[in-house]
């Protein structure tokens, strides 16, 4: 078996406790995990401008909006997402309806007939759409609102629903993400439309699609061309990170465009040990870094 980066090393990765959390999501593939490699890859590469075209939860996008290291460096943060029901979540928080949403989170009673209320008044307004997302995201299992996927059932300590609303952290998410609007331009729309247009600048990609394997269970859209996303990746002017499964498909990818790879431990159990891959032209930061962080 290949050796793994900072296996030898006493590294836990999901080091998680210490990760700034800023997305309203809980989002199946969510790259909280990777915001230490994030921050030293832009301290690294020091790019104005900083691109996730597979947005969903933008965990990476939004720290790097929000953190204080990346204030000096980065002007502008684009985010792209093509699902209608994340886009209206992105729409509203960025815009004069963020305070709407805000009061009708604070003032929701969490219950099953008052989640399936909300969730299906979704088609009203953009508004209504973004908070049913909200809604859908936290009570559905896993966070999980593809289609075919089922409610949380007993929640945390049996409490069911309830345990999953935590009106107060979202509002407090929410307004700090509110609060940088002026860092950030959301587009929902195709990655592939959008992408073209940042190949040309010394812009940060940071490039997190729904994965070969398991995307078509996690998220609305998940049917991707990857090579498409390898070619684009390759002829950028800037620094591209990719993320993606440790995958024969995915290691043909990097050889065949040029790119560098390691894998990264992002969870051990007992029997198992799951990797990803991070993938870039130009991966001297990552394996220069100190893995305890
Ligand atoms: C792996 S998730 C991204 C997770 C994200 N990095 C986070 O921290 O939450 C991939 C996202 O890409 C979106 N997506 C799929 N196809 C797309 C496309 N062609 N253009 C833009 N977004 C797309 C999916 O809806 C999903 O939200």
């Amino acid at each position: 078996m290949p050796k793994t980066l900072f296996e030898d090393v006493e590294y836990k990765l999901p080091n998680v406790a210490k990760v700034p959390l800023y997305s309203p999501f809980r989002y199946p593939g969510g790259k909280s995990r990777w915001y230490f490699y994030i921050k030293q890859w832009i301290l690294s590469t020091q790019p104005s401008l900083f691109v996730e075209p597979f947005a969903g939860g933008a965990h990476a996008g939004l720290a790097v909006a929000i953190e204080p290291w990346a204030q000096d460096i980065v002007d502008n943060v684009v985010l792209v997402e093509l699902d209608a029901n994340v886009s209206a979540v992105w729409q509203t928080i960025f815009s004069n309806e963020v305070d709407w949403l805000l009061d009708r989170i604070q003032s929701f009673e969490m219950s099953h007939a008052a989640a399936k209320e909300a969730i299906e008044a979704k088609d009203q307004s953009v508004r209504e759409r973004a908070f049913a997302m909200i809604i859908h995201n936290r009570v559905s299992r896993g966070g999980i609102t593809a289609p075919g996927a089922g409610w949380v059932k007993k929640g945390e300590n049996g409490k069911g629903l309830h345990s999953r609303w935590y009106a107060q952290t979202l509002v407090q998410r929410i307004q700090k993400i509110a609060a940088v609007r002026d860092r950030v331009t959301f587009i929902e729309g195709n990655a592939f439309d959008v992408l073209p247009n940042y190949l040309g600048q010394q812009a940060a990609l940071f490039i997190d699609p729904p994965y070969p394997k398991a995307g078509g269970r996690l998220y609305e859209h998940s049917d991707v061309d990857h090579e498409e996303i390898f070619r684009h990746a390759a002829s950028a002017e800037g620094t591209a990170l990719l993320t993606y499964d440790n995958s024969e498909h995915v290691h043909a990818l990097v050889d065949a465009y040029g790119f560098d790879s390691e894998e990264l431990i992002v969870s051990t159990t007992h029997h198992t040990r799951k990797t990803e891959l991070l993938i870039s032209k130009d991966l001297t930061w990552l394996r220069s870094m100190d893995p305890a962080m």
